[in-house]
């Protein structure tokens, strides 16, 4: 029987198979579901800055960056009140579900600005969560705001939450650094112990009918898996941290491919919210049988098998990759594909 455990920002895993950060671990009820569907930890629905700070009345100056009108940005915010449970109520339900289930419990706090609010981290590490995860989602639009400052926004998140823990801290990123490695280098010396590659922005849309931009989220498919596969084989072994693939898992497959890329587990969000938490029973069992048919003996074994460093060819995670995909294009002589 291939052994699937692996490790996970300290962490002892049975499978590599982590729910990610959605609505799914919303309640009790959802955390056990996942719990007996297989799951090898489960990172809690994000807790945003904006809760917090709605709540001490302290808004950094960062939100309103880019924006014509700091109040109208507020007044934008929804009532998130559906999809966690808010300040106190977040810190109750990492309680509830320690005491519910065995599995992990990795709480996840969201913002980009320095402030008194990251000091909700201590407070996640005291109700019991086992790691946290910090998302820093920022859309930097001012033309008058250089990237050397928003990397900088970043690091500085970083040390604040690093500062306010003891538990292992792993930064969800987004893609969009001129300098991916460089940045990720930064966050690691700045106190991440892990990093998990990417973040999925979601892009507004126009209503037509109403003239307005609207929110519109489309669940991803597995062409997206590709983007953080690149980079987390091109980062393992170079920056000393754990690394937690997100966007585009959707199947066994996909799963063997993050580890082999390096990622010491792979998350998963759209697939189970589109086809249930009872695919991860189905994963894990095909990964068991890929693994035997392969003769691999442990994902540990497995891990980094095809990252940069280890692979004959590693320019093919470079622009010569770019160059030999335009070129291996063949368009239909019918004309008739598209
Ligand atoms: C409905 C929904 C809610 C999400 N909520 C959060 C969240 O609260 N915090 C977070 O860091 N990511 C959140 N995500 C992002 C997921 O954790 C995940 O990173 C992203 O969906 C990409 O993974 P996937 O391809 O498996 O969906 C959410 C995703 C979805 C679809």
């Amino acid at each position: 029987m291939p052994d699937l455990t692996t490790t996970y920002l300290g962490l002892s895993l049975k499978n590599p198979i982590v729910s990610s950060a959605s609505p799914l671990a919303h309640d009790l009820d959802g955390i056990r579901r996942l719990e007996d569907a297989g799951a090898a930890a489960i990172v809690l629905p994000s807790l945003f800055e904006e809760q917090i700070n709605e709540e001490s009345r302290q808004i950094d100056h960062f939100l309103s960056y880019g924006t014509e009108s700091f109040a109208e940005a507020l007044n934008y915010f929804p009532e998130m009140g559906s999809y966690n449970t808010g300040p106190e109520g977040y810190l109750n339900l990492i309680s509830q579900a320690k005491e519910a289930v065995n599995i992990p419990i990795i709480a996840s706090l969201n913002g980009i600005s320095r402030g008194g609010w990251t000091q909700y981290a201590r407070l996640m590490e005291q109700a019991g969560a086992d790691a946290l995860e910090l998302n820093i989602y920022y859309i930097p639009t001012d033309p008058g705001l250089p990237g050397s400052t928003v990397e900088q926004m970043y690091v500085d998140v970083v040390r604040d939450v690093r500062a306010s823990i003891l538990l292992q801290l792993a930064v969800k990123i987004s893609p969009y650094f001129s300098s991916t490695a460089h940045q990720a280098s930064r966050l690691a010396t700045a106190g991440a112990d892990g990093l998990v590659l990417f973040n999925r922005f979601y892009q507004p849309d126009f209503d037509l009918k109403k003239l307005e931009v609207v929110p519109h989220l489309v669940l991803s498919n597995s062409d997206e898996l590709r983007l953080p596969l690149r980079w987390v084989a091109i980062l393992y072994g170079c920056i000393p941290v754990d690394f937690a693939i997100t966007s585009g898992v959707h199947t066994s497959e996909d799963v063997l491919k993050a580890v082999m890329a390096g990622a010491n587990v792979a998350m998963l969000a759209s697939e189970l919210l589109a086809n249930g938490v009872g695919r991860i029973g189905v994963i894990v069992d095909e990964m068991r049988q890929w693994m035997e048919e392969y003769e691999y003996e442990s994902v540990a074994q497995m891990r980094g098998s095809m990252s940069q460093r280890h692979v004959a060819e590693p320019a093919a995670f470079e622009r010569a990759n770019y160059m030999k995909t335009l070129h291996s294009f063949r368009p239909d002589p019918t004309g008739l594909r598209l």
